[in-house]
């Protein structure tokens, strides 16, 4: 079984750190959201993998083939795969056909997120005789998502992001499929939003009597799409960490709950309250470091009080005496107070930027 992870697309909800980045590389934990994907295939037993980068977009595309490179770092043989441009998932799978041949595969949204891994739908699939597998979650609102309609251990509906649900089951970004799939997305038409839906290639091959199941999970799925979706992941994920000091912590300062410091970072007169990680060579002095936080490598953090936030790597937050909450601060981003008067609030802000000032 193949693997195909889908690492294209604009990522406009995350703007503006998506401007300079490819979403699917905002970290969580200090770790990108993709690598935990990545990793969940490899766990699955599946190492020959694809992974769907935007051609559009060539800064996007570089950082994300630098930093997953040829996949050997998980023991995965890893494949680059151009679109051109975001014509949706379906066209995103489809050209993935020579890559994947007749074998089974499953795809992987680069952005979503579980708990609880894939091995045991990977197990599943590769030894039954179903068609395709969908994995569903159960969610109160699922406008903004597929909905699948299951009567009697078959999917018999899907809708894409319908203003009238027709049940409360929201398709999770990974689905098992096998060259059906292909057949179903060739002659697709786009949506109203103009893409080539995955929801309407699924569709085909319930209405042409494909064998469709569904997987019901119940552990955490997250749709990391938005700078609030990313705080949760965060905030799950640093909950599980194992406290380990590698960096260096003064004898003033306090450390308590999960907390990791990597190598070179220094902590001096500061509080970090777990669940929290401060990355290599991050300075954190005269600071407050509150629960599910994680600072990335290289930050400078002074007389400051942050939690419930993701701080990109060398970003710079000086004196800033109230605390920072549920934020996503990017890379080399810097908040200071200013030292000289009049104080007022000098911003340099770019595009799609957010601020709130209470
Ligand atoms: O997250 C689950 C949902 O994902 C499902 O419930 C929906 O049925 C499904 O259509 C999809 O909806 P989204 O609107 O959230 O998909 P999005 O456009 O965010 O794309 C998901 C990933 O696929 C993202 O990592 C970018 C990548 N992508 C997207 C498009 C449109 C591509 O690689 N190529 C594309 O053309």
């Amino acid at each position: 079984m193949k693997g195909i992870i889908l690492a294209g697309g604009k990522g406009t909800r995350l703007r503006p750190l998506t401007y300079t980045g490819a979403k699917q590389l905002v970290p969580v934990a200090n770790k990108p959201v993709l690598f935990y994907a990545i990793e969940d295939l490899v766990d699955a037993g599946i190492t020959e993998i694809g992974i769907v980068v935007p051609a559009d977009f060539p800064m996007g595309r570089e950082q994300i083939m630098s930093a997953v490179g040829d996949g050997s770092r998980w023991g995965a043989s890893v494949t680059y795969i151009e679109q051109d441009a975001p014509r949706g998932l379906a066209h995103a799978v489809g050209i993935c056909e020579p890559f994947v041949g007749t074998d089974k595969f499953v795809v992987f949204l680069g952005d979503n997120f579980i708990r609880e891994g894939i091995a045991d739908q990977a197990r599943t699939f590769r030894d039954g005789t179903m068609n395709t597998i969908l994995l569903l979650h159960k969610v109160p609102n699922p406008q903004g998502l597929g909905v699948a309609v299951v009567e009697h251990g078959r999917v018999v509906e899907l809708q894409e992001k319908p203003a009238v649900p027709k049940s409360d089951l929201a398709i999770v970004g990974i689905y098992f499929l096998d060259y059906h799939f292909f057949e179903a997305a060739r002659g697709l038409k786009p949506s109203a939003r103009g893409e080539l839906e995955i929801t309407d290639a699924l569709s085909r091959l319930i209405e042409t009597g494909k064998d469709v199941r569904p997987e019901m999970i119940t552990g955490y799925w997250i749709d990391t799409g938005k700078h609030i979706d990313m705080l949760d992941a965060n905030r799950l994920v640093l909950d599980t960490v194992e406290t380990r000091i590698d960096g260096e912590v003064d004898s003033t300062s306090q450390v308590t709950g999960r907390v990791i410091i990597e190598y070179g970072a220094s902590v001096v007169r500061s509080v970090i309250r777990g669940p929290a990680i401060i990355g290599a060579d991050a300075i954190i002095t005269d600071t407050f470091i509150g629960p599910f936080t994680a600072i990335g490598d290289g930050c400078r953090i002074t007389s400051s009080e942050i939690s419930h936030s993701i701080v990109l790597d060398h970003a710079r937050i000086e004196h800033i005496e109230e605390r920072i909450e549920d934020s996503l601060i990017g890379r080399h981003a810097e908040l200071r107070r200013a030292s000289s008067k009049p104080r007022g609030h000098k911003f340099l802000l770019g595009d799609y930027s957010s601020l709130e000032l209470q």
